[in-house]
Order: structure tokens, then sequence, then C-alpha cells
């Protein structure tokens, strides 16, 4: 009997339950007349008389026990300590998935910044243009092949309506409005009517930049862009510009920078050359000021427009253009920015 009674205890020991209703259970099962408690006392009266006072003990004890166990689980419950429904509120919680800026978002911030710190102001145009900003008054005349160079999206009936193919067009609306000194880059989305491949796409973006001001020369627009490339692509980069022709720029230039990653040795990235192209870059043509109204015998100015994909593209290693636009985020993820 005293076995009994000490292995009884025990299982009350270790008893834990999840709910009220599983406390009244228990309640029933050991305390109740005909539960296994009630059971021993019935038992009790059978045994013999020189053994019922230790017994007797031992049964009050083991009593005292379930209704002071019962007690403390149903207390427990009361007091909303463990009232999860039998979940453990002390698990640590399932990690949210914050989400992480776009490559081109963090590319165009870089940009920015980069500019900034040379007191380039950032301003931005309309993306749906009229043919005077985005070609006449860039020196694209009428008929001209040069406007061949960017396959155009015309929004209506209209060939005066058309979505932007570059953000030289705000060169021409802030040179409108402002006289210089103008110092500002411009940020934006522009689109050509082109097959979209690996390498191209019909919506991308740019970053123009535009300095105009009294003695502004090419060697500023040199040492202005060899900073850029330093900055954007490590310090020891070099730049290499190579005479080419834009009809808004008067002389012109590719801007090629040293390849990052192969230190201009010659890998398959930079095909052999150690050179990346990145921008295209010149003095503003005389016309250009004359058509915004800008005296073009007192002031001369740079200008420079890159693609943020084909700067994220080099500066990241990626490989195919459409990753840009699809929005995975298995790529996206990879991506990850200070600010
Ligand atoms: N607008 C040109 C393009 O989209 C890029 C460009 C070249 C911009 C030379 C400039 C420049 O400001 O000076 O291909």
């Amino acid at each position: 009997m005293l076995n009994k009674i000490e292995n009884l205890k025990n299982e009350l020991s270790a008893l834990n339950v999840s709910g009220m209703n599983e406390v009244e259970e228990l309640r029933i099962k050991y305390l109740s007349k005909k539960g296994i408690i009630g059971k021993f006392f019935d038992e009790f009266k059978t045994i013999p008389p020189e053994q019922k006072r230790a017994i007797g003990a031992a049964l009050n004890e083991l009593k005292q026990f379930a209704t002071d166990k019962i007690n403390s689980l149903k207390e427990s419950f009361e007091s909303g300590d463990n009232d999860a429904h039998g979940l453990d509120l002390t698990l640590p919680g399932e990690p949210l998935s914050i989400g992480t800026r776009h490559p081109l978002s963090i590319v165009r911030k870089e940009i920015i910044d980069i500019f900034s710190r040379l007191g380039f102001v950032v301003l931005e145009g309309p993306e749906i243009e009229d043919d005077w900003h985005v070609f006449s008054a860039l020196n694209f005349p009428p008929e001209h092949p040069a406007r061949d160079m960017q396959d155009t999206f015309f929004i209506e009936k209209n060939p005066d309506v058309l979505l932007r193919t570059h953000t030289s067009s705000v060169q021409v609306r802030v040179m409108e409005k402002e006289q210089p000194p103008i110092r500002a880059i411009f940020p934006g989305r522009v689109f050509r009517n082109e097959a979209i491949s690996a390498r191209a796409h019909c919506i991308f973006h740019q970053v123009e930049g535009l300095y105009v001001d009294e003695n502004v020369s090419f060697a500023d627009m040199k040492q202005t862009l060899l900073y850029f490339a330093r900055e954007m692509f490590g310090e020891k980069s070099e730049i290499r510009l190579r005479p080419s022709y834009f009809p808004f720029t008067e002389p012109s230039a590719e801007m090629d920078v040293s390849c990052s990653i192969c230190s201009g040795k010659g890998c398959n990235v930079c095909k052999y050359t150690g050179w990346l192209e990145i921008l295209g870059c010149g003095m503003v043509d005389p016309n250009v000021l004359d058509f915004c109204n800008i005296d073009n015998k007192k002031y001369t100015g740079f200008a420079f427009g890159m693609g943020i994909e084909r700067i994220t593209m080099l500066k990241y290693g990626v490989k195919d253009l459409r990753l840009f636009f699809e929005n995975d985020v298995r790529f996206l993820k990879q991506f990850h920015s200070a600010f």
C-alpha cells in the first residue's frame, strides 16, 4: 500500500495540462468520491490495524498533495500564465523577412551621392515629352538620321507627343527656365522601341548631368568624370575618352573606365580590351545654349549621360538586364544597401 501511495504521488508531481477543462478532469479522476484516492481510502478499511497508523498518515498526506497540485494548476490558468490553448508562448517568433532596395535604386542613389558631393543638385523632367525637348532643341535637325539612333515610341498619331528616349530632354527644360550657373543631374526613366534581350530593354534608366557657367572647360568635365569613376568603381580606376558624335555636344566623347574585374589586364567582361564603356559626354553645343536662350558667347558647359542598368551590371557582374525587371525576390535580395 505504501508503495502504491508513493507511485501515485510521483504521478501527480509529473502532471501537466494545457487547459482548465483538463484540470477539472484530473480533479474528478483523483479526488472525487469514486476517484483513485477515494478508492485508496476504501482499501484502507481492509488493512490490518497495526498498519493503519502509518498508512493513514501517508494517505492523508497524499490527499493533501493532490489537492495542492490541482489547485496550483487551476491557479496558473486563472492568472493567465499558461492560457495559450496548447501554444508555447515562450517560443521565439517567426522571423519577418524585410524587403531590400532594388539594385537600380541602390546604384541611382550612389550616383546621386557622388555628384552631390561635387555640388550637383537633382532635378527631374516629364517622361511624356514633345519633339522640341527630346530632339529639336538638342540640335537634331528635322529628318536628320541622328534621330534614328534612338527608336522612339510615339503616343498618339500626333508625332509631337512621344516618350522620351533619353534624359537629355531635361537639359533643355532646365536651361529654358534657369540661367547659369547650372550644375545639376537628372535621373529618370527612358523608353525606346527596342526588342527585349539580355542587353537591351524598351524601358531603362539614365542619369544625365549638366554643368553650365562661365569658363567651364573640357578639362573640368574630364576631372569630374574621373572623380565619378573612382568613387563608383574604386580609387584605382582610370578613364579613357574616345571621340564620338552626339548632335547636342561638340566635341563629343564616349567614356570608358578601366575594367575593375581584371584591373585592365583583359577578361571576358571587358572582352579582353581592359576597358568598359560607361557613358556619353561632351561640351554643350553652342546651338543648344542658343535654343534655350542662354548666351553662348558668355557661357560654356559640359553634359554627360549614363545608363543606370549598365553601371549596375558592371558593378555587380549581372549578365542579363531582364533580371532588373522581373522582380524575382531570389535575385533582388542579394543586394544590400546602407540606406
Ligand atoms: N543622350 C545620350 C543617349 O541616350 C547620352 C548622352 C551622350 C548624354 C552625351 C549626354 C551627352 O548628355 O553629352 O545615348
